[in-house]
């Protein structure tokens, strides 16, 4: 194209936000995910999202000190196309929410759904850090759902747009269910398993082996956990659990036998019924082998026999693959929620019943030498039985409820895995972990116990984080001295004597236990259950931007720009 449109002076006076090299105007959530959308690993995206607040934010970095462009394609063309353009202008920076509906001029959308948070031009890379809500309530944005998404890039060698010396290209991503590319190349794997039982005719069957890994000298990291199931139908769940160093001797038998076994309790990684493959973030790995080489495992498999079906043999297990080349962060599990103790019981026929289990972190710095770090969780598996219906964890701070770190309205006890928070929440020193579970026992005649067994429940939390600390876990059971009214082994006679019952276990002291991976638990009777707000809505939201700019009113240079755009996108 002859003479290029020279267009940043006008545009500045719309656009401008500030003068100057670099702009920024709030602190830069983190990013847990990235993806190079070229293969010359130029052009690279992060992203990080928080369903519960439901918004997205973006980094894209290319290297180029010109301007750069992203967008949300259908087809991977610009063809309903929902694009972001920036550029350090020669007074100031432009940024802006287009949308192209055909092979027809690109329009500045109506209402700007996208907003800068930096934009930075450092050694000949550009990026800038943007934020939109995942379901913005403008239809010229693209819909951002769980499935792979065509996303387009372009740039240009200068900030002046202009036709010639620009690239651009495509790439799927599922920005919501991101699951890195197998790296099975990476490193090695080793099979952890069992080692061909007969699975008992008992409607529940725990099995518990117990073993050492393969020897490393060396530590490793673990950075994928793949699942090799023989019975589908039986093996619920399996979690293999770190053993503290006084225990020395294999096991394989029944878990739970009063053995020491029974303390491996440090959780390594779990697999659920329904889920696949599980790979932790590209900067952090679970250490294995090196000073940690004589630690014993525990593999426990929980098998689902409804049928009591007998003389199956399985060998089922974990593919665990590894790396020498170490990652920058250990991760760490912590186990939070209630207390599997048979006291805390559910009543029948309720329509719903609430159990709480807290986790005062406050009490880890008299447990550790060191100082206790922001534990930053990635991600995180939620644990309940066959009366579970929803789980939720909050995250309190000052006495106030700051996030969630996870929400469940629809738990399926047939399909858990490790989910992925989105972006990674941060619980600070001093903070509380509480994690609901709602459960529904309308068909059942009896109380229901909390306990190991399929038709006993759980409530727990699997916290998946980094940098890794010696505690394993952090849970809490109400003090059920002082209740006069709990019923025996009568039935309360309404859901509002249920709800009566509810309120006063979760109202009395609880009884917390934090363990760690060496040495006694500590217990304290202090804790209470503070009360969880309730589940945000989300449909569809205008967020707001992060330092209000003037709106454009200028159709002639909207229209200026979005032919440029045009010839910038249309022959992706
Ligand atoms: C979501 O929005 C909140 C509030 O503006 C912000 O603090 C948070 O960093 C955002 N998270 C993501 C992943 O975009
Ligand atoms: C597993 O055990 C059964 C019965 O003990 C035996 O018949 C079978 O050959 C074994 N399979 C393998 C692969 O060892
Ligand atoms: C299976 O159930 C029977 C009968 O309830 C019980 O005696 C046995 O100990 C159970 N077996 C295992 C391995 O749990
Ligand atoms: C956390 O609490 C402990 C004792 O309860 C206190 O000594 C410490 O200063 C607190 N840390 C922070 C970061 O508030
Ligand atoms: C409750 O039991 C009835 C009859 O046995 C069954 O049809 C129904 O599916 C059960 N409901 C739930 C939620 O399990
Ligand atoms: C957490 O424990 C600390 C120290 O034991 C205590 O001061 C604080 O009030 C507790 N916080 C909550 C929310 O229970």
């Amino acid at each position: 194209m002859k003479g290029s449109v020279r267009m940043w002076p006008q545009l500045a006076l719309l656009y401008l936000l500030t003068a100057g090299p670099t702009w920024s105007s709030a602190a830069l959530v983190d990013l847990p995910f990235m993806e190079y959308l070229d293969s010359n690993q130029l052009v690279l995206l992060q992203w990080g999202f928080d369903e519960v607040v439901g918004n997205i934010t973006f980094t894209l970095s290319i290297k180029t000190s010109g301007w750069i462009g992203f967008g949300l394609s259908p087809k991977g063309n610009m063809r309903g196309a929902d694009m972001v353009i920036g550029s350090f202008g020669t007074s100031g920076i432009y940024f802006q929410d287009h949308h192209a509906t055909g092979n027809v001029l690109p329009m500045v959308d109506s209402t700007q759904d996208y907003f800068l948070h930096s934009m930075t031009e450092v050694e000949g890379r550009t990026s800038m850090t943007f934020q939109r809500a995942i379901q913005t309530c403008d239809e010229e944005d693209f819909h951002i759902t769980a499935v792979p998404i065509k996303l387009i890039y372009a740039y240009g060698q200068t900030d002046e747009i202009k036709y010639h010396g620009f690239n651009r290209g495509t790439k799927e991503v599922n920005l919501l269910r991101y699951i890195t590319r197998d790296r099975s190349q990476e490193g090695e794997h080793f099979d952890f398993k069992i080692d061909n039982i007969t699975i008992p005719a008992n409607i529940t069957y725990y099995h518990c082996r117990v073993m050492k890994m393969p020897r490393f000298d060396v530590t490793q990291h673990v950075y994928r956990i793949e699942p090799r199931i023989d019975n589908l139908d039986m093996v619920h769940h399996m979690i293999l659990y770190g053993c503290p160093l006084h225990v020395t001797d294999d096991y394989d038998g029944p878990c739970y036998a009063g053995n020491k076994a029974d303390n491996c309790i440090k959780v390594m990684a779990v697999w659920g019924v329904g889920a696949g493959a599980y790979e932790l973030p590209a900067d952090a790995g679970i250490p294995i082998g090196g000073p940690n080489k004589d630690t014993l495992y525990r593999l426990e498999t929980h098998y689902n026999n409804p049928a009591t079906i007998a003389g199956r043999q399985d060998s089922s297990g974990l593919r665990i693959r590894h790396t020498s080349n170490l990652r920058r962060y250990n991760v760490g599990t912590l186990t939070t929620g209630v207390v599997p103790s048979r006291d805390y019981r559910i009543p029948p026929g309720a329509t719903q019943f609430h159990t709480y289990g807290t986790c005062n972190t406050s009490l880890f710095s008299e447990l550790m030498e060191d100082p206790v770090p922001d534990l930053k969780v990635f991600a995180l598996l939620l644990h309940t039985h066959l009366a579970g219906r929803k789980i939720r964890a909050g995250l309190f701070r000052d006495g106030q409820q700051v996030d969630f770190l996870a929400l469940d309205e629809n738990y399926d006890f047939a399909m858990q895995e490790v989910i992925s928070v989105g972006s990674i929440k941060t619980i600070k020193p001093n903070d509380t972990i509480l994690v609901e579970c709602n459960y529904m026992t309308t068909n059942r005649s009896g109380y229901t116990h909390m306990g190991l067994g399929t038709m006993d429940e759980m409530c727990l939390a699997f916290l998946l984080y980094y940098p890794e600390i010696p505690i394993n876990s952090c849970w809490s059971t109400p003090d059920q001295r002082n209740i006069e009214s709990v019923p025996n082994e009568l039935q309360p006679a309404d859901q509002e004597d249920i709800i009566t019952y509810e309120n006063q276990l979760s109202s009395s002291p609880q009884y917390q236990i934090v363990s760690r991976n060496e040495g006694q638990p500590s217990m304290h009777l202090e804790a209470t259950v503070m009360t969880m707000n309730a589940t945000p809505t989300v449909t569809c939201r205008n967020l707001q931007s992060p330092s209000k700019g003037g709106r454009c009113s200028c159709s002639e240079i909207i229209g200026g720009s979005a032919l440029l755009l045009l010839l910038l996108w249309s022959e992706v």
